[in-house]
């Protein structure tokens, strides 16, 4: 096409299944049941709703209910529809034609996506070899490359490993150039940067509601930083992108986040048993300090397991096929582990 600008003619397009059946382990979704009182406060308000209005371009309420969340205040906040969308106005906002971004690897598709569309391009560190982070690698990187833009992911997706706020104290104040602290698996590492924002300037730390939270299709994600980085986005950002829906449910949600703590520790227990497990059959499984794992094995996993409409996700690095399952309830997991069993039986037969 002669119009398109000529960087996107080799980009493929974001492709994800729809997947509304079987065990959903594919996403890093909560897969737990929503709770009650949420939906019951949903059917209520559909009643007063006022959708023939325009929503609040700012979601007001819902950055003031996160700002007292985190004791910060409200011009501190900026949501998103998604945190993806807020990682594209970061990139938008700093990066000029062939300006550097560093980020682990492997870590989350969307950087690279990105960090491509808006001109950039995406320099990855590679993690240590039982797929930790390497801070020292990670320090190298930005004083060798000197980048616009640093993504740390915490914990990382797709391996599930972290670093401590220490350590990420070390690599902001390393640098003058944007550091992003991607938390959108936070909630299952039980800590947060957003402490370090009061500190430094050049720092946001983004988090959504789509995993620990249940509202993957609310698409509502935030970012925490000092104020003159939120307004620079708020610049960016269009209006009213978060819809009237979204940010009810979402302002619902943060006003009651016990409603998600009995999940997100079954989540976080049920990680141990099914690491256990899974080595147990043999397989490698890196520590993880998220709701997924990340599973280095020769066994097509996701053919065996999509006969019995159980959904994981295949991905490669450096050539050589990895899996990474979502943690679900005990009763998926059970059922996982089961299915798997029953194959290591079979191949062990073949053998
Ligand atoms: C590390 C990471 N960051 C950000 C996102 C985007 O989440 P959302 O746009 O649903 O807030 C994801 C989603 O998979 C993710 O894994």
């Amino acid at each position: 096409m002669p119009f398109m600008k000529q960087n996107l003619a080799g980009l493929e397009a974001y492709k994800a299944p729809y997947i509304t059946t079987g065990i959903k382990l594919d996403a890093n979704e909560n897969t737990h049941p929503i709770p009650q009182a949420l939906r019951d406060h949903m059917r209520e308000w559909v009643d007063s709703m006022l959708i023939s209005l325009y929503p609040d371009t700012n979601s007001i309420a819902l950055c003031e209910a996160l700002a007292r969340n985190y004791e910060v205040p409200s011009d501190w906040v900026v949501c998103g529809v998604g945190s993806d969308q807020l990682i594209d106005y970061l990139l938008r906002a700093v990066l000029k034609e062939g300006d550097k971004v560093l980020a682990p690897g492997p870590s989350f598709s969307m950087y690279r996506q990105s960090t491509f569309i808006n001109g950039g391009q995406l320099i990855e560190v590679p993690l240590a070899s039982d797929f930790s982070y390497d801070v020292p690698a990670f320090l190298e990187g930005i004083r060798k490359e000197q980048p616009q833009l640093i993504f740390i992911c915490n914990p990382n997706n797709p391996t599930g490993c972290a670093l401590t706020n220490e350590e990420m104290e070390r690599i902001v104040t390393s640098t003058s150039a944007l550091v992003i602290i991607d938390e959108a698996y936070g909630e299952f590492l039980g800590e947060t940067a957003i402490p370090l924002v009061k500190k430094y300037s050049n720092l946001i730390v983004l988090k959504t509601f789509s995993k620990a939270y249940s509202l993957a299709g609310a698409r509502v994600g935030y970012g925490v930083a000092q104020a003159p980085l939120i307004t620079m986005i708020n610049k960016i950002r269009p209006p009213f992108n978060l819809n009237i829906f979204a940010q009810e449910v979402a302002l619902w949600v943060i006003t009651h986040q016990e409603a998600f703590a009995p999940s997100i520790a079954a989540i976080v227990s049920e990680r141990e048993r099914l690491i256990k497990a899974l080595k147990e059959l043999g397989l490698t499984v890196y520590n993880s300090k998220a709701n997924f794992l990340w599973v280095e094995t020769p066994l097509a996993l996701d053919e065996i397991l999509t006969k019995e409409e159980i959904f994981i996700k295949k991905m490669g690095y450096n050539g050589k096929p990895y899996f990474r399952i979502s943690i679900g309830t005990p009763k998926e997991n059970t059922l996982l582990i089961n299915v798997l069993k029953k194959e290591a039986r079979v191949c062990a037969q073949q053998a």
